[in-house]
């Protein structure tokens, strides 16, 4: 369903595009997909979101610029976490929410890419990824959670662990996730958390996501943001 849904994103690729390459299994499928393409003629440049994509797509021969030579792109295909009828997503499962919402930020089309497991009604099925400064930790953990307790919401923290050290972003910074349930105004609590000083940002994409392309076992669904 993820590799249906990846190829169907090649059908908004148009010669000359710089586009953004997202991160994950998922956003994988589409690197493949467009790679195939490339080596078939066609002219596009790739601009990574992650240390990941940039080998994938090196490996794979696609030639990649970016946000330092230019300031916009044209489109950007990525996978998400979790989204919502409004197109809002959580991001960051793979721990590249910051590097993949600057290049989001800065394209003029972002297409998500999921199969059906990835369909809430509500956000905050998936804990929420906040990436932090490293200076600080517990300072900042415990402003997050008094956040969390200001909305109400029963949120348990957690720093994301690898091999038992800290997991590093490609930014170099940590990343806390805030198991929280259904989030009543996923808006207020990005703009209440990324006001914490060493917050770096968060996984809440909003009104960043134009097109949803859902791969479902009768074919690949598009939702759009209204
Ligand atoms: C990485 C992400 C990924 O897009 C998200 O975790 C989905 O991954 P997958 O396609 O492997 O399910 O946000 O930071």
């Amino acid at each position: 369903m993820k590799k249906a849904a990846a190829i169907e994103a090649l059908k908004f690729v148009k010669p000359g595009m710089k586009i953004g390459l997202g991160t994950g299994s998922t956003a994988n499928h589409f690197i493949e997909a467009l790679s195939v393409k490339v080596k078939e003629g066609l002219n596009i440049l790739g601009v990574p979101t992650s240390r990941a994509s940039k080998d994938l797509a090196e490996k794979l021969g696609i030639t990649l610029t970016n946000l330092d030579a230019q300031a916009r792109i044209d489109l950007t295909v990525d996978g998400t976490d979790e989204f919502d009828s409004e197109l809002r997503l959580i991001k960051g499962g793979g721990g590249a929410l910051l590097f993949e919402k600057i290049v989001a930020s800065s394209s003029r089309t972002m297409i998500v890419i999921a199969d059906e497991s990835k369909k809430v009604k509500k956000l905050g099925k998936f804990p929420l990824p906040v990436e932090i400064n490293r200076f600080g930790t517990t300072a900042t953990a415990a402003k997050i959670e008094r956040v969390f307790a200001h909305l109400k919401l029963d949120a348990k923290l957690v720093l994301r662990l690898r091999d038992g050290k800290p997991f590093v972003t490609d930014g170099g910074h940590f990343i806390i996730d805030c198991t929280i349930g259904a989030i009543p105004e996923p808006q207020k609590l990005d703009v209440l958390l990324r006001s914490i000083p060493g917050v770096v940002e968060t996984g809440l994409f909003i009104g960043l996501c134009n097109i949803v392309l859902m791969g479902t076992p009768k074919g690949v669904k598009e939702f759009k943001r209204g």
